[in-house]
Order: structure tokens, then sequence, then C-alpha cells
């Protein structure tokens, strides 16, 4: 059995004092929460706030990216082992966001979810396609590509130690959301890719859904069998719309 999770993708949201106030929403709701592991990523520079206000809760946290070194003449950039010192569980790495405005490749998403596993930080793995490639047909061509190259790269183990969050380029942040059925059939299909390397990841792997996931949409999609979770970015921002995402996979 593959327990959910969600998780909330800050993007580069909030302040220190939005910060607080969601993180004592979080707080004060996660009781409510049964069934899923919960994690939340905030901007880096909010991740000791992060860490002060959940250590002892059952909420998890993480970054948004990291660099592929570990130390070194690299500004700007956060380490594996930064992130660790502060109980980091999570990365998240290959976003859309990244992808596309910072030109990250799939062999440089691939080397940072082995920086992240050298240093102990199970990855949130990031694909999806763009509206064009959808409409062009070409999906699942797209997505085995993202795929595949975490796996020349690291190896089906390795990614069976991270998480894959597919998510539609069109459906992040505009509101609409994959239909559960359209969904649930690139889910099947990553699965069935990574099976080709390895049956026993493949049926292990955690595949969260990305894309303008709501309160009110998240029962339908984490109802299906191969969505195991979400990767949620606007609606994490509200402590109730969150809480609201985390308990629908209560039943
Ligand atoms: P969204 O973002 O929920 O605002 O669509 C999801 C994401 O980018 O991770």
């Amino acid at each position: 059995m593959r327990q959910p999770l969600v998780a909330g993708n800050w993007k580069m949201n909030g302040s220190l004092a939005s910060v607080r106030e969601l993180l004592a929403g979080l707080k004060e709701g996660i009781g409510d929460v049964k069934v899923a592991e919960v994690a939340v990523c905030p901007p880096a520079i909010y991740i000791p706030e992060t860490q002060a206000q959940l250590a002892g809760t059952p909420i998890s946290w993480g970054g948004q990216d990291l660099s592929v070194h570990e130390s070194g003449a690299y500004t700007g950039e956060i380490a594996g082992p930064m992130l660790r010192d502060f109980d980091c569980k999570y990365v998240i790495i290959g976003h859309s966001e990244r992808r596309t405005y910072h030109g990250e490749t799939d062999e440089l998403v691939a080397e940072k979810f082995s920086a992240a596993r050298k240093s102990g930080l199970v990855p949130i793995f990031c694909i999806g396609e763009t509206l064009e490639e959808r409409e062009s047909g070409i999906t699942e061509e797209v997505v085995a590509r993202q795929v595949d190259a975490v796996i020349e790269h690291c190896g089906v183990e390795m990614l069976g130690e991270g998480v894959i969050a597919y998510e539609p380029v069109w459906a992040i942040g505009t509101g609409k959301t994959a239909s559960p059925e359209q969904a649930q059939e690139v889910h099947a299909f990553i699965r069935s890719r990574v099976a080709k390397s390895s049956s026993d990841v493949a049926e292990g792997l955690r595949i969260l859904y990305g894309g303008s996931m709501k309160p009110d949409n998240a029962a339908e999609l984490l109802a299906k069998p191969d969505i195991d979770g979400g990767l949620i970015g606007g609606a994490s921002l509200k402590a109730a719309d969150f809480l609201g995402i985390c308990t629908a996979a209560n039943d």
C-alpha cells in the first residue's frame, strides 16, 4: 500500500509574518489528517522558521531546488547538505518553472536527483508536458524521456527512493486541472514505464498529481488507483485549503 503524500510548493511567496501564520494554521489543523503524509516546501530562507515551528509535528518540510554541487563557488545556490542541516526531508527537483525559466535540462535534473540522494534528501521529481506537447499527441513520449533520464543516470533503484510528481504544465497555476481520467491515464503510463526497468520499484513508487489541485477536486483525483497524492502550489498558501486537500485523502 502506498501512503499518499500531499506536499505544498509555496514557490516564491510569503513573508516572515505570513509564513508564521500559515505554519500556525497547519499545526492547528493537522490532527484532522488521518491518512496522508504531509510536507511543505517553503522558500529556502524560511526553512529555519519552518523547522522551528514544525519540529515534533507530523508535518515534514523540504527545499524547492538544490545545487548539483555540495559546496563551493556557486553564488546563489543551495546545497543538499545545507538543506539537511535544517532537517529537510524532501527537495523538489525539475519543476517546470525551473525547466522553463532556468533552462534545466533532463540531464541536469537527473544529476540533481542523485545529488539529493547523496545528501539523504528524498527528491520530489517533477515531470509533465506542455499544452503544445499534449495537443501534438506526444505526452507519453515527453514523460517517458523525462523519467528515462533519471533511470539512465541514477538507476531504477534510486528512482524508487524518490517520489514522482506528474504536473501537466498547462494545469499549473491556470485553474485548469487535468480530469481525474486524464491524470490517471498518464500516471498509469509512468508506472508502466518504470515497470519496464523494475516492477517492484514501479509498484512502490508514489506518483503525485500537481496542477490546480484544490479541496473540491482533490478527492476524485486521489481516488484514482495510480494517483498517490498531490503537489500543491496556489492552494498550499492557505492553511484551510491545503488541509482540505490533505483530509480528502482520509476516505
Ligand atoms: P498549482 O501549482 O497548484 O498552483 O497549479 C502546482 C505546482 O506548480 O507545483
